[in-house]
């Protein structure tokens, strides 16, 4: 699916729509006329300016930062990295701490916060959960439409955290996004920059007609594609981390080609593939900061 256009529903982000649209070549579309619409009254506004050129994906700057819209198909949808919604800050402030089996995947305990490259950073809802703990992110993501998502979210999100939620900006601060292909990063880092832990979550190969996938899967694979260079990342990633490879799977899905995981950290959907390299040691602090629970 192509993206269409950029429209901004409210003029004084003018300006910030038109360097979105640059950066992606699109046209930048006045939709203030529709910002105070219902929904679907700015779904119609979406899908008159794409009229007759099938399913797209149209970015909307909103008040709260950027929204790629699904439009023109069966799923009328949008995605948006949003690190200040209520949901997200309650997992923050009250959610399970260092009990959260990522939490344990990764190695979080009293007095180790490892730094972690998360490869696969998607929206960066697992990287703000494991910044949110006290680890240092390194976030690679490849994909330009979810990459800019990504950065907006944080941008947004930190101009919330300046107003109001000093916590939020001290875990915004802990997150690095990079533009590069993982698979290209990994192969070339330094000695200096090698992370403790590298995190992948590739995307999971799935039959797109199968009532069993979320709707919002179906429009995110179409977005980012089928991953299916994913098991030369695992490859790439045990040789550069230093102490140890966590891969996140459906509970179902075979693991990654390779060598098999140690040992598994299993959910109700997830689980986690963990591959220790080394003893993650007492006192691993790549942040300098202390540990939130
Ligand atoms: C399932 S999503 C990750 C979701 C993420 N864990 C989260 O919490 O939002 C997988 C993401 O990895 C990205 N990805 C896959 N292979 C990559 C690579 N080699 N380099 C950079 N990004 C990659 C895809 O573009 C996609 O956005």
């Amino acid at each position: 699916m192509k993206l269409s256009s950029l429209v901004y529903l409210d003029t004084a982000h003018q300006a910030t729509a038109q360097q979105w649209a640059d950066r992606f070549e699109l046209p930048c579309v006045d939709g203030c006329s529709v910002a105070a619409a219902k929904p679907k009254e700015l779904q119609r506004f979406l899908s008159a300016q794409c009229a007759g050129v099938g399913e797209v994906f149209v970015f909307v700057l909103d008040s709260d930062g950027l929204v790629l819209h699904a439009v023109g198909g069966e799923s009328q949808l949008s995605i948006r990295a949003d690190f200040h919604r209520p949901t997200v800050t309650y997992r923050r402030k009250q959610g399970g701490g260092k009990g959260q089996m990522i939490a344990k995947a990764v190695g979080v305990r009293s007095g180790v916060y490892p730094w972690v490259l998360d490869a696969t950073a998607g929206l960066g809802g697992d990287a703000f959960v494991l910044a949110s703990l006290g680890c240092r992110m390194t976030l690679l993501e490849r994909v330009p439409a979810v990459r800019a998502l990504l950065e907006d979210g944080m941008i947004q999100a930190r101009r919330f955290g300046v107003a109001q939620d000093a916590g939020l900006v001290e875990v915004l601060e802990r997150m690095t996004l990079v533009e590069a292909d993982s698979l290209n990063y990994l192969r070339e880092v330094s000695e200096a920059e090698r992370p403790d832990v590298v995190y992948l979550d590739p995307m999971f190969p799935v039959r797109t007609k199968s009532a069993m996938v979320k709707k919002e899967m179906r429009v995110f694979h179409s977005l980012v594609g089928q991953d299916t260079d994913a098991d030369g990342l695992l490859e790439a990633a045990l040789s550069c981390a230093r102490y140890r490879v966590v891969v996140k799977r459906p509970r179902i899905a075979p693991a990654l080609a390779g060598p098999s995981p140690s040992h598994v950290l299993e959910g109700k959907s997830n689980r986690y593939d963990v591959y220790p390299l080394e003893k993650l040691p007492d006192g691993l602090n790549a942040s300098g900061a202390a540990g939130m629970f």
